[in-house]
Order: structure tokens, then C-alpha cells, then sequence
């Protein structure tokens, strides 16, 4: 199969992950016989130095011309600490996620056998969490009104949803749910906000079309406590835009380490694949940041954007192995261990894959 992958590495450890990945996609392609056409392009704060833009026309025309997109991460402590940028990396994600109409944001949280320990939950607490959050990505908060009035002594961002953008996020929380143990949880602040109560409203009137899915609903603050208390009692979980930021990076340090969670945002035709971490600054160019989130990412591409599934389960197979022999990131390594290079499990991981 010729597959045609946009490539953008972006900011901080985006390009060291993003190699790993590489090595670990060409590998799985010389072992089926498909031919990946690679296809960089520049995002982020990297696109700002060179043309003033994270989010340039060039890159979104090579994303639109490619059947899926693999990134690394966006954003540079220069803009976090400046609040008066104007241009900052972080909209080029924004801009992104809304020119290629990537409405659900697909991030699941499961443990690797190998790792329970490295969990800062007890064991028991966390055993058995294989749970998926589909947060919102291009409505609410995020792209709501927003401004300063008073001279610039107040300012508000305005979290909107219509019912069709509820509708078309909680109807693929329907399908997954239907793929895995029918659960489904609405997460809203329905007791407090309106936008809420319209989520909580039209899921509700959903249920019908999908009789044999169980559907709680729970206020987000309640499923904050209740994920650290019992991540496993979850499964699919749907939520508006800012309430899925902050729960999946909650969730996403359950696992062990936050470089090992994957991510897909999906709703047209082109799917971008990422890992949860963001751009982790001070590990830029040190060759030591867990690879493995990114080249998880790319395991959920290969299944959800090709339909390869044997590809993609070859791709954690090789992983759940690097984890066994102890082939690992420092992030993961135990006081007094050997910690490898992120080129080193790269690295191990294509030559696994024969
Ligand atoms: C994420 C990130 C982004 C978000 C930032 C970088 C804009 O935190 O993908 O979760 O808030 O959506
Ligand atoms: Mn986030």
C-alpha cells in the first residue's frame, strides 16, 4: 500500500520523538511492502522563526495532500513566559486542528504490565485501566468569544457548543463504546453551565439510537477524584474541549510516565497522530526523552487511518517488548538503572520488527 504521511516534527523534542517513530514506520513498511511517502513540513515555533507563522498555508497544503498526519509537538518557553506575543505556537495546533476539522481528539490511557509499579497509583487501583477519553477539539473554550474590556482590566473567553457539535463527538463515543464494554460516560458540569446542559441534554436524547449502551453521567469534578481513585472502572468517556485537556493529562501519568500515551484527532478524512507530552524544553536535543508515545501514535495511525491492525499490533508488540527487556528512557528507569538513549530505542525497536 502507498501511504502518504505529512511529517511534522514541530518544537522542543517533537524531532527526537518523531525520528524514532520514523525508524519504526519505514521498518514496518519495508517488513509488509508498502511504501511510505514522507512528507515534512514546518509547524510551531519552528515555523514561526522561519516565515512568521506556526501554522503556514505550505504546511496545510501538504497536510490536505496527505492520508494522514504525524506530529511531534508544539511550543517554546519564550512564548509561555511572554504573555503580550502576539503570534504564539500553540494557535498553529489550534489553526490546524480546525482547518482539517479534527473534531475528536481520541486519548486513551491503559497500563503496561511491566510498568505498574512506576504508577504513582497502588497497584491495585490501577490494574485492568484500558480506558479511552474523546475529548472535543475544535468548539468550546478554545475558540469561543474572547477579550479584555475596562481598559483592560477584565477579560472573559466564552465557551459556545452547538447541539450538532455535541452530536457528531458523542455519536463516535457511541461506535467506540459499541467496539468495547458498551460504557459510556458524558462528562459535563451540567449542575453549573448551560453549554453543559446542552451536552447533557443531547446525548441523552441519543440514547435511544444505541439501546444497548450503558450511559453515566458524571460532573468533571467528580471524575477528576474518581480517575485517580479508580481509573479502572472507566471506559469510554466523551467531554467538551478544556474539561478533556486537563482530565486526559490527568490521565496520562496513570500509565507510569507521560511519554508513553498516544493520541489521534480524527473527523474528516485526514487523521492527525500525536503523543499526549507536549515539548518538553528541557530535554531538547539531549537525546533522552521517551520516543514511545510518538511511536505509539503511529500504531494508531496505521489502524485507524489504513486499517492496518496487524501493522499497528506489531508496532505495541515491539514496545511491550522494549518495556520487558528494561530498553528504556530514563523517565522510566529505576534509581541506580541503565537508562537508554531516545535513538536507542528507536533504534531497538526497528531492528525488533523483522
Ligand atoms: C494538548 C495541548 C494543547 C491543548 C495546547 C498545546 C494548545 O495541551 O494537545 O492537549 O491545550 O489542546
Ligand atoms: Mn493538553
Amino acid at each position: 500500500m502507498k501511504l502518504k504521511i505529512a511529517l511534522l516534527a514541530g518544537d522542543g523534542i517533537g524531532p527526537e520523538v518523531i525520528d524514532q517513530a520514523v525508524k519504526v514506520c519505514d521498518a514496518i513498511a519495508q517488513k509488509f511492502n508498502h511504501e511510505i511517502e514522507w512528507m515534512p513540513a514546518l509547524t510551531g515555533a519552528a515555523a514561526i522563526d522561519s516565515v512568521g507563522e506556526p501554522y503556514p498555508d505550505e504546511t496545510h497544503e501538504i497536510c490536505i495532500n496527505a492520508d494522514a498526519v504525524l506530529f511531534g509537538a508544539i511550543g517554546h518557553p519564550r512564548f509561555d513566559n511572554d504573555p503580550s506575543a502576539k503570534v504564539r505556537p500553540e494557535q498553529g495546533l489550534l489553526k490546524m486542528r480546525k482547518k482539517l476539522g479534527l473534531f475528536a481528539n481520541v486519548r486513551p490511557t491503559f497500563t503496561f504490565p511491566s510498568l505498574i509499579e512506576k504508577s504513582p497509583l497502588k497497584k491495585e487501583r490501577i490494574e485492568g485501566t484500558d480506558l479511552v477519553f474523546l475529548r472535543e477539539l475544535t468548539g468550546g473554550i478554545y475558540f469561543g468569544e474572547r477579550g479584555r474590556k475596562d481598559d483592560g482590566n477584565t477579560a472573559f473567553d466564552t465557551c459556545t457548543y452547538t447541539r450538532s457539535e455535541i452530536q457528531r463527538l458523542a455519536k463516535k463515543g457511541f461506535e467506540l463504546a459499541m467496539t468495547r464494554s458498551k460504557k459510556l460516560c458524558c462528562v459535563d458540569k451540567a449542575n453549573v453551565l448551560e453549554s453543559s446542559r446542552l451536552w447533557r441534554e443531547t446525548v441523552q436524547a441519543m440514547e435511544k439510537d444505541y439501546p444497548e449502551v450503558e450511559v453515566a453521567y458524571e460532573f468533571v469534578d467528580a471524575v477528576a477524584m474518581r480517575l485517580v481513585q479508580w481509573p479502572n472502572s472507566y471506559d469510554v468517556l466523551i467531554t467538551e474541549n478544556l474539561f478533556g485537556d486537563i482530565l486526559t493529562d490527568e490521565a496520562s501519568v496513570i500509565s507510569g510516565s507521560m511519554g508513553l500515551m498516544p493520541s489521534a484527532s480524527v473527523g474528516a478524512e485526514i487523521g492527525l497522530y500525536e503523543p499526549i507530552h507536549g515539548s518538553f524544553p528541557q530535554a531538547t536535543g539531549k537525546d533522552i526523552a521517551n520516543p514511545l508515545a510518538t511511536v505509539l501514535s503511529a500504531a494508531m495511525m496505521f489502524e485507524m487511518s489504513f486499517g492496518l491492525h496487524e501493522e499497528g499490533g506489531l508496532i505495541r508488540k515491539v514496545v511491550d517488548q522494549s518495556l520487558a527487556e528494561g530498553v528504556v528512557t530514563e523517565d522510566l528507569v529505576e534509581a541506580g538503572g541503565k537508562a537508554c538513549k531516545t535513538s536507542e530505542v528507536g533504534d531497538y525497536l526497528a531492528t525488533k520488527i523483522v
